[in-house]
């Protein structure tokens, strides 16, 4: 494990090669996320290194997080990475499939920054933990899908910010969701050299349920 300084977010982690290493997609939710006074509880699922919890929970240290990743590795760095950080009593981490072993949520806000690539022949050559980190199905977006269609289905009460990337999905996309029931708002969009990340948002809110 080697460690890192990301200033701006005042921060320090450990990661290794086994861990998604913190980029652009990362970054861009953690500056447009916008977290109100009277959250109390925040879920992230795939947490990777734990940056995007840990930051948050820096700022807000009335918030409770709970993280997961479907990685050992990743939760083994997160748990560093929540000691390394001080706020080691503010997180609880599940090594879990989204959030499968979850049955009741109470949390206001959920995040995912997901493996959202689509599966080609160039992902064919990645290593099985850089494809759990950035293969997310064969069209790219399978994975959150899924993840939406729980949600909806549980009636959970909940805003789900998720990213969604233009070399696997198109804002007409939207349209598709909407007929399943999904209503999906697009908060911001960040212009890459070879990509449009979107960063959007998903209101459920109905009643809390089993997941
Ligand atoms: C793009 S990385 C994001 C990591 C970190 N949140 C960040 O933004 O830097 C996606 C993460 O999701 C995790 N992941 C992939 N599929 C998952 C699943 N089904 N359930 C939970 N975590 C998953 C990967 O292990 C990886 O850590």
């Amino acid at each position: 494990m080697v460690k890192y300084d990301f200033p701006k977010y005042e921060i320090e982690l450990e990661l290794d090669d086994e861990v998604y290493f913190p980029a652009e997609d990362t970054f861009f939710l953690i500056d447009e996320i916008k977290i109100s006074n009277n959250i109390e509880k925040i879920v992230e699922i795939g947490g990777g290194s734990g940056i995007i919890s840990i930051v948050l929970a820096k700022r807000n240290p009335h918030i409770q997080f709970l993280i997961s990743d479907i990685s050992f590795s990743a939760t083994k760095a997160i748990k560093y990475n929540l000691q390394l950080n001080s706020i080691q009593n503010q997180v609880d981490i599940v090594c879990m499939d989204k959030l499968e072993a979850v049955h009741y949520l109470d949390s206001e806000i959920i995040i995912w920054n997901p493996p959202y690539l689509p599966d080609n022949e160039e992902s064919g050559n990645l290593s099985s933990i850089n494809r759990l980190m950035l293969v997310g199905g064969k069209k790219g977006y399978e994975e959150t899908y899924e993840m939406l269609d729980s949600l909806r289905k549980n009636k959970v009460n909940a805003s789900f910010y998720t990213i969604f990337s233009s070399l696997s999905w198109h804002e007409d996309n939207i349209q598709e969701l909407k007929k399943d029931g999904i209503e999906l708002e697009i908060m911001s969009e960040l212009s890459l050299f070879f990509e449009k990340l979107y960063l959007v948002k998903i209101n459920f809110c109905e009643k809390n349920d089993i997941l």
